[in-house]
């Protein structure tokens, strides 16, 4: 690689990497001569780990539960000077997606307004300052998250969550009137992952490459967004 090349590299940072969809966005973001810092939980070795043999020093591994605020600040601290072109925040729950709202208990509600809402925006929030000017700020939302959509039920804690992440999100936007960051909430399609489950409509590979194209047609846009992974406008 010439020092130009090297100097035109990009990072992303993809925070709930071990496996399924953010294990992916590492994987193409690794394809697209990006560096990636991707996190995991815990000191176990993950599918993340193993690529990387392959990636090389393009690939730092850093450790990262989001609903510890002490382990969101000390990843801050470990990246101070490293400028992230994409801060992409993935991790999240699903938890009884089965019951409806009267059936399910307390601790997994809690749980997934915690995870799926609180956490992320506490990893925005503390992390937001080493996204650089023009970069991107992503979080990992669900076509489940639109009130408007909502016509069938269903998931209905995790479907509250995400819909809490949503309007959590556009707090955050208000108060950035003057950002160059661009804003993005990322609907990636009902995907065959542990999430999804085997019954999802899309492989992995038919939504992440997807979703990384809109990240990046996206870079430079200001304002926040709520979209799919064909860069539609999804409803709120
Ligand atoms: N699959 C779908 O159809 C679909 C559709 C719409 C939206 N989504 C969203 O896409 C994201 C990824 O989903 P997925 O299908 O890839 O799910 P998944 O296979 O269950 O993976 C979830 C990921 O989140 C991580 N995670 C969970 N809690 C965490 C925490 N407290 N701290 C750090 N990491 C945590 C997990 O880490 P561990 O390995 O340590 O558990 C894992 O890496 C989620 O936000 C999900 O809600 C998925």
């Amino acid at each position: 690689m010439t020092s130009n090349e090297q100097q035109k590299q990009q990072t992303a940072l993809i925070v709930g990497a071990s496996r399924g969809l953010g294990l992916a966005l590492v994987e193409e973001y690794l394809k697209r001569g990006w560096r990636v810092v991707g996190t995991v939980r815990g000191q176990a070795r993950t599918p993340l780990h193993d690529l990387e043999a392959s990636a090389g020093d393009r690939l730092l591994i850093e450790q990262l539960d989001i609903d510890v605020p002490e382990q969101i600040a000390a990843l801050r601290e470990r990246l101070q000077g490293v400028p992230l072109d994409v801060l992409f925040v993935n991790a999240g729950i699903a938890l009884d997606s089965d019951k409806p709202i009267g059936e399910l208990g307390t601790d997994a509600f809690v749980r997934m307004m915690v995870t799926n809402a609180l956490s992320p925006m506490r990893v925005i929030e503390t992390l937001d300052t080493l996204v650089a000017p023009g970069g991107v700020i992503a979080a990992m939302s669900s076509g489940l998250a639109s009130v408007g959509n909502n016509t069938d039920g269903g998931w209905e804690g995790y479907r509250a969550s995400k819909a809490a992440l949503n309007t959590l999100m556009r707090s955050y936007a208000a108060r950035q009137p003057v950002s160059t960051r661009t804003l993005l909430l990322i609907a990636p399609g009902w995907v065959r992952t542990d999430m999804g489950g085997p019954d999802a409509t899309l492989d992995i590979s038919e939504s992440i490459p997807r979703v990384v194209d809109v990240v990046t047609s996206q870079t430079g846009c200001s304002g926040l967004q709520y979209l799919n992974r064909l860069g539609e406008t999804v409803p709120w």
